[in-house]
């Protein structure tokens, strides 16, 4: 076995998955407006240093995946927060990408930026403590898209970055992500996720990528957000599974799933059912941003000081995740 691969599965092992905490400064000031915060470096480093220190953090969550701002902040109990993060066990992640912008002769689509001076903060990150890394590509469909031109540059964008991640000895998180705003059927989501997963996978293979060294982080396959149809859980399970086991190769350790703008419980369930459908040999996880954090943002609101109703909230989301992981999660369970 790779280190990388010795890695990845200390990541997804034993009913863990990855909490994604890594909204960029933009992203999480939008989060904390929606709660009535005032979004500040400390506002943004208490809620994070609280889910963080956790209980659930030890059995539940293999990996934590941080934005720049957050990997080089110090707790108030004088831990940095990466070594907070391996106090409980866990392994400290860092988003690398800078974002995703208009591509050229795509309107409306978006190519995700960040190869320039990688290596060089590769290196920085891996000094701070990060084993794992993330870098997200974003698609979106309609009549003729995702296009050509976007699963191609995004693939080989991601393969690009998956091979300077390794050089460097951190795994990568490779992330094509579908989004499901739009009003097409779950059948296309299966059609356009397969080609983008399976144009990933040339790449990496090009690249020399050590495929036993990745986690892949994709959506389920889900019916568009505005279209009329509402998949099941059994059929969001059933396409999902035939989606990833014909396009992934069997090198590949696991899948972590991105939530996606899909509300807590409803990522739980199709998760769950997931897990309990899974012939394939691939392990099946989380990697939640929103799912996670969602509901322990709400009661952190509040009153940001109370710590213990923040943690119990989210003790609660990660367990339920946990759960799902292993085909064990119920309505009952989620509402004790
Ligand atoms: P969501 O689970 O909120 O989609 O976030 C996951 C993520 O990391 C998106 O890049």
């Amino acid at each position: 076995m790779s280190e990388l691969n010795i890695i990845a599965l200390k990541i997804i092992s034993n009913g863990k998955g990855i909490l994604a905490a890594d909204e960029s400064n933009g992203t999480m000031t939008k989060r904390l407006q929606d709660v009535n915060v005032l979004s500040t470096p400390e506002s943004r480093l208490l809620f994070r240093q609280t889910l963080f220190s956790s209980e659930s953090i030890k059995d539940c969550i293999g990996g934590i995946i941080l934005y720049d701002e957050t990997i080089n902040q110090i707790t108030s109990l004088g831990k940095s927060i990466p070594e907070l993060i391996l106090s409980s066990g866990s392994i400290p992640g860092i988003k690398v990408d800078t974002g995703a912008k208009e591509l050229t002769n795509s309107p409306g689509e978006k190519i995700t930026e960040g190869l320039d001076g990688l290596r060089e903060r590769l290196k920085k990150y891996y000094n701070l403590g990060a084993r794992f890394t993330k870098w997200r590509g974003v698609y979106s469909i309609s009549n003729n898209k995702p296009s050509k031109l976007a699963i191609h540059t995004n693939a080989h964008a991601l393969a690009r970055y998956s091979s300077l991640a390794q050089e460097n000895g951190m795994v990568p998180i490779v992330e094509p992500e579908i989004l499901m705003d739009g009003n097409h059927s779950a059948d296309t989501c299966l059609k356009k996720t397969s080609e983008v997963i399976e144009k990933c996978f040339e790449e990496l293979i090009i690249h020399k990528v050590d495929l036993s060294g990745i986690i892949l982080k994709p959506n389920m396959i889900l019916a568009g957000k505005q279209s009329k149809s509402k998949l099941s859980s059994e059929e969001v399970a059933e396409k999902t599974l035939k989606c990833l086991s014909d396009s992934v190769p069997t090198e590949v350790p696991g899948i972590a799933f991105l939530s996606g703008g899909q509300s807590d419980i409803e990522a739980t369930e199709n998760l769950n059912l997931i897990n309990k459908n899974n012939k394939t040999k691939f392990i099946m996880t989380y990697s939640f941003g929103r799912a996670l954090q969602q509901s322990a943002l709400k009661i952190w609101s509040k009153n940001i000081n109370d710590i213990k109703e923040t943690q119990n909230t989210f003790n609660h989301r990660a367990t339920m995740c946990s759960l799902a992981v292993k085909g064990k999660w119920s309505k009952k369970l989620e509402n004790k």
